[in-house]
C-alpha cells in the first residue's frame, strides 16, 4: 500500500480505494455523482459497492458524510437518497445523523404543483462509535432567562421521555442538523468554477471541524473541485482526493496548491 495522502489521484475511485490502507482514514467528506443530474461526462458509480470500499479504509468510530439528493423522474423523487442510506446500513455502517443541507439562494425551478427544492441530505454514516465530534455551538434564544427547568429529550433510549435538567437558559446551545449556506457566492467557492456542483467550503469547513482533528486524514473519493481537499489542507489535517475525470483533477489541485495551513478567508464565515 502507498501512502496517498496529500494527494489528488485521478481514476475511478473502486480502483484507486483499493490502494488505500485498511483502517487509515479518519474522515470522508463527499458527493457523489447522483441521479445523472448533472452529466460528469457519463461517470457512474457503485453505491454498495463504494460503501464496502469506504468501511474498509475508514477506522472505526470513523464518519462518512455523504452529501447527496434526488432528481425528480417522470412526475417522481427518485428516491435514491433514501436507497443510498439503507444500502450504507445494510453493509454496516450506522445511521448516525440524517442531517439537511439546506441551500440560501436555490436556483429557481420551473413550477410543477410542488414547492421549491431547497435542501440535500448530508447523511452521517459512522463506522461503530462515533470517536470524535467537537460540537459547533450557537448562541441561545433566550440566553440567561430564568425557567422553571429545561426540558431535555433522550432520542437515544427505548423510551424517549423528557428530563427536566437546567435552570438559567445557558449562552449557548448546541447547534441544530439543519445547516444553512449560500451556494456559490463567495470568493473562496468561486475558485470552483468550472466545475458543476462544488460544495460550500464552509459546509465542508463545518463537518471537518465536526468530525476530526488537527493531523487526521480526510477522503474524498468524488472529489470534483477538490473543495474537502483544499478545506482540510487549510484545517491542517492529511487530505486525499480521488476524481475520475482529468479536467477536475487539474482543477483541484490548483485550488489546493494556493490554499495555505491555517488560511481561513475573511469571508468565509456567516
Ligand atoms: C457531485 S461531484 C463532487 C463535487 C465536489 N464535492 C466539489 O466540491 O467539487 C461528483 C464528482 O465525482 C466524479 N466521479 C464520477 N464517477 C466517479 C468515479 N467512479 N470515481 C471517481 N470520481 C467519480 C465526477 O467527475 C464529479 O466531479
Amino acid at each position: 500500500m502507498h501512502d496517498y495522502r496529500n494527494r489528488i489521484i485521478q481514476g475511478d475511485c473502486l480502483d484507486v480505494l483499493k490502494l488505500i490502507t485498511t483502517g487509515s482514514v479518519d474522515l470522508v467528506v463527499t458527493s457523489p455523482p447522483y441521479d445523472n443530474l448533472r452529466s460528469y461526462n457519463g461517470y457512474q458509480f457503485d453505491v454498495v459497492q463504494t460503501a464496502q470500499a469506504l468501511y474498509r479504509v475508514v477506522k472505526d468510530g470513523g464518519v462518512v458524510v455523504w452529501v447527496v439528493g434526488d432528481a425528480t423522474l417522470n412526475g417522481s423523487e427518485t428516491g435514491s437518497s433514501f436507497r443510498q442510506a439503507l444500502a450504507f446500513m445494510a453493509i454496516g455502517w450506522n445511521l448516525h445523523d440524517t442531517m439537511i443541507f439546506q441551500k440560501v439562494n436555490p436556483i429557481p425551478q420551473i413550477y410543477r404543483k410542488r414547492y421549491q427544492n431547497v435542501f440535500e441530505y448530508m447523511f452521517v454514516f459512522s463506522k461503530g462509535r462515533v470517536a470524535t465530534h467537537h460540537p459547533i455551538l450557537v448562541d441561545s434564544l433566550h440566553a440567561g432567562l430564568e425557567l422553571n427547568g429545561t426540558s431535555y429529550k433522550n432520542y437515544s433510549k427505548h423510551e424517549q421521555k423528557r428530563e427536566k435538567r437546567a435552570n438559567p437558559v445557558k449562552a449557548t446551545k448546541l447547534k441544530g442538523n439543519i445547516w444553512q449556506y449560500v451556494v456559490g457566492k463567495r470568493k473562496e467557492d468561486q475558485e470552483a468554477k468550472g466545475h458543476p456542483a462544488p460544495f460550500p467550503c464552509q459546509l465542508v469547513r463545518d463537518h471537518i471541524l465536526s468530525w476530526s482533528n488537527e493531523g487526521d486524514t480526510v477522503l474524498d473519493p468524488f472529489c470534483g473541485s477538490g473543495t474537502t481537499c483544499k478545506v482540510a489542507k487549510e484545517l491542517g489535517r492529511f487530505y486525499i482526493g480521488i476524481e475520475i475525470s482529468d479536467e477536475y483533477c487539474q482543477l483541484a489541485e490548483g485550488r489546493v496548491r494556493q490554499t495555505s495551513l491555517f488560511e481561513v478567508s475573511s469571508d468565509s464565515f456567516p
